[in-house]
């Protein structure tokens, strides 16, 4: 459920008109709301409360300081995976003690930093990981706080380039090989082996390869914690959103409707691993980027130019796929709605942005009402992977991004300047 609906014809994210914030602060905009950030994350949160629990939010679906700040200011922890991710939530007021440290490739820099400032674990990816870690911490006189990702080999049944948990990836460590890891490991000095890791993908709809990854890893966790002594078990991210129909989603109507009875919620997936992971006696970590930012932004663009061709009805919108690049990259849905709701016939439309490339599309061929050069639309269900994806491509500036609570709306990032784009950039001197 989320706080985009129509109030009479306008769009409202809560109880703000969302043309009234395209015409303040321009397109294209990103607009969300905290509503939707604090009722995903407590929802969330409170369905897991049968068990000691952290919910990290994965910086990486919005990085953007005040919904940073909105989910420390409800006790969220943090996934991470660079230095520059940590020194955002730390910008915004987390803690670093609650933040969990992903990537298969932190560097020498990022892992003194991070040690430094006090992370709550290292899930570290490979054996060389783990040694430099150890070397580090050493020269710090210090204690690193580790936890392996295990590569359960599972399916999760979702896009091939958000899968992450098979022996086709790059991530963690082969299941077959963890304990042998964790037996070197606790001999290197420096380490503390604090827990255990894994995530399997991205907009995992259905309970099942959650429920197939934790039921295979369990047991190996079990003994790790008796071997080692460990503290907590990470159970990933990964947790699926409504992307159709997004609007209708947004209504507790819709979520008693048939269509909604599939949806992946909270509570169907705390009521299948709770009972699993309950006897195992260990703090359970939580990785949901998209499901806490997702559903709560939209993405605000408006039509240039209507085009007709023999074959095709074009709409030319000022967003392109450098503000939000899922459908081009992921062959993504992002439902399209206008900010002013408009009746009569509906024609098939390819909405379409600037950038020089065919993949440079928001939809194909989807019945849309006619719209004319001026009118806004929405594409909705953009707040996690958007903006945090965004690119200067074609020399674009960075999109606007806007904070709603209730009736207040704040700018939270300015639109970019076209000179800093290149501001860091300087001309050969053989060529002055
Ligand atoms: N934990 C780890 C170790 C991850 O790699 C990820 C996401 C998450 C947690 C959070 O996953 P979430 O709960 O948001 O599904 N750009 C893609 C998604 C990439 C996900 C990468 N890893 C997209 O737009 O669909």
């Amino acid at each position: 459920m989320h706080d985009f609906h129509y109030v009479g014809k306008k769009l409202f994210c809560e109880d703000v008109s969302v043309e009234s914030l395209a015409k303040k602060f321009g397109t294209p905009l990103y607009v969300y709301s905290q509503r939707t950030l604090a009722r995903h994350f407590l929802s969330l949160d409170r369905a897991m409360a049968g068990v000691d629990h952290l919910v990290c939010f994965a910086v990486k679906s919005n990085s953007n300081l005040s919904v940073l700040r909105v989910l420390a200011q409800l006790g969220s922890g943090f996934d991470i995976v660079s230095g520059g991710e940590l020194q955002r939530v730390i910008q915004a007021g987390g803690e670093p003690g609650k933040c969990a440290f992903a990537g298969v490739g932190k560097t020498e820099g990022e892992i003194e930093f991070a040690l430094r400032k006090g992370v709550y674990t290292f899930n570290a990816e490979s054996e060389p990981e783990l040694e430099r870690i150890n070397r580090i911490a050493a020269r710090l006189k210090k204690t690193a706080p580790v936890a392996v990702r295990v590569n359960p080999d599972v399916e999760a049944h979702t896009h091939k380039k958000i899968t992450t948990g098979t022996y086709e990836n790059k991530f963690g460590v082969a299941f077959e090989q963890v304990e042998a890891v964790y037996a070197r490991a606790a001999r290197m000095r420096n380490l503390h082996l604090r827990g255990v890791q894994m995530h399997i993908g991205s907009q995992i709809t259905q309970v099942q390869p959650f429920e197939q990854a934790v039921r295979k890893t369990l047991p190996l966790v079990a003994r790790l914690k008796a071997r080692h002594g460990l503290e907590f078990f990470s159970i990933g991210g990964g947790l699926g959103i409504v992307y159709e129909p997004a609007l209708e989603s947004g209504s507790p109507e819709w979520w008693k409707s048939a269509a909604a009875k599939n949806i992946l919620t909270p509570q169907k997936y705390a009521d299948k691993l709770l009972p699993l992971l309950k006897p195992l006696g260990l703090r359970v970590l939580m990785e949901p980027g998209r499901f806490i930012s997702g559903n709560a932004g939209v993405l605000v663009t408006r039509v240039e130019y209507v085009k007709r061709t023999g074959k095709k009805h074009f709409l030319i919108v000022d967003g392109a796929m450098n503000d939000l690049i899922r459908p081009a990259f992921y062959d993504a849905y992002h439902e399209i709605v206008p900010l002013v709701r408009r009746n009569g016939l509906l024609v098939k439309t390819d909405v379409v942005g600037p950038i020089c490339e065919s993949g440079d599309f928001f939809c194909h061929d989807r019945p849309l009402p006619r719209l004319c050069a001026g009118d806004a639309l929405a594409l909705l269900s953009a707040g996690a992977y958007g903006f945090a994806m965004a690119s200067n491509y074609n020399t674009r500036p960075m999109a606007a991004e806007v904070l709603v609570s209730g009736r207040k709306a704040a700018l939270v990032r300015e639109r970019q300047a076209t000179e800093e784009i290149w501001s860091g950039e300087q001309v050969a001197p053989w060529l002055k």
